[in-house]
């Protein structure tokens, strides 16, 4: 009986330092310190893709520039004061990402409920996840247990991102550089089903590109001019931008690629195979896409004792 209680006890105490030394991360993380979290989460969620489906979108992408700059830390949320810089006047974040305020509410809400307890890092997970579902995409379980960043990189920000004029062989290389194999890095593309952008980063290619369907182009050149109009609008998936579906590899194969990096995962290279397949079977996007969604979100984590659970996820405590 002695023995048995203590292997049962160095077994524990070895899952204990396995758990510490690789900071992983676990799906009842707050289980017993903050049981209603993701309920909250889904709520205000809820309320805000009813209202606004396009914020959805917003939030998605908010959480793809986090992870990718010193991983998923929350690093991005934090804001520039005369003392710091953060990552939010970076090029591909300024005048671009938006829905700080919604992750500013849900911890407003997550706060009254389970004080100083649930990182900010773990809440922008968690409304990426609510947010695809809401829009008709997959879900999975987040893996919770981050802990928030009290530093953040524009450095990185600006060198991480890629841009939307990236050839295959350089987001293939960005991706890499992140652990994504070139499957993950077309999963995770289809991340354009929805949302909008703005017509400078796509009037080159409506204007000069030849691997573009003209009717497409056309259609698209009518808000968007050779000069001016810089800001205008327009969704990046032609067919349904509040849906989370297949509708991006379709638009793909037509050649309706909003932006030149879009299209290049449909122009005679590598992942030709893929998007066509994509493009006829949407359940084997959306388990590509959750799976490549989980391996994102455990980009670098900050747990254990590193980081702190901001208060106010604009600023340190
Ligand atoms: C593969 C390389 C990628 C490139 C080159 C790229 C580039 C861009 C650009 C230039 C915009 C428009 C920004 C603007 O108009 O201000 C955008 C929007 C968006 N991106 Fe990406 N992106 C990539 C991958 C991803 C990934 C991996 C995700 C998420 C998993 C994502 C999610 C989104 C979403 C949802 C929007 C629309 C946001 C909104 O409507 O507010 N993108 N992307």
């Amino acid at each position: 009986m002695a023995v048995h209680s203590n292997r049962a006890l160095l077994l524990a105490l070895f899952s204990l330092l396995l758990c510490s030394v690789h900071g992983q991360l676990s799906n009842n993380f707050y289980k017993k310190t903050c049981p209603n979290v993701q309920s909250i989460v889904r709520s205000v969620m809820t309320q805000v893709v009813a209202k606004e489906p396009r914020m959805g979108a917003s939030i998605l992408r908010l959480f793809f520039h986090d992870c990718f700059v010193q991983g998923c830390d929350a690093s991005i949320l934090l804001d520039d004061t005369a003392t710091f810089t953060g990552e939010k006047n970076a090029g591909p974040n300024a005048n671009s990402v938006r829905g700080y305020e919604v992750i500013d509410a849900i911890k407003t809400q997550v706060e009254a409920s389970c004080n100083a307890t649930v990182s900010c890092a773990d809440i922008v997970a968690l409304a990426a996840r609510d947010s695809v579902n809401l829009l008709g995409g997959p879900t999975w379980n987040v893996p919770l247990g981050r802990r928030d960043a009290k530093t953040a990189s524009q450095s990185e920000a600006n060198s991480n991102l890629p841009g939307p004029d990236s050839n295959l062989a350089k987001l293939i290389s960005m991706f890499g550089s992140k652990g994504f194999t070139p499957r993950e890095m077309t999963a995770l593309s289809g991340a354009h089903t929805i949302g909008q952008t703005r017509c400078q980063l796509f009037r080159n290619r409506i204007f000069n590109e030849a691997n573009i369907d003209s009717s497409f182009a056309a259609m698209r050149q009518q808000t968007c001019p050779q000069t001016g109009g810089d800001n205008n609008l327009a969704p990046i998936d032609v067919q349904s931008p509040t849906t989370f579906d297949n509708a991006y590899y379709v638009n793909l194969v037509n050649k309706k690629g909003l932006f030149h990096s879009d299209q290049e995962l449909f122009n005679g290279g590598s992942q030709d195979n893929l998007v066509q397949r994509y493009s006829q079977d949407a359940n084997l996007f959306a388990k590509d896409f959750a799976k490549a969604m989980v391996k994102m979100s455990n980009l670098s984590p900050l747990t254990g004792n590193n980081g702190e659970i901001r208060l106010n996820c604009r600023k340190v405590n």
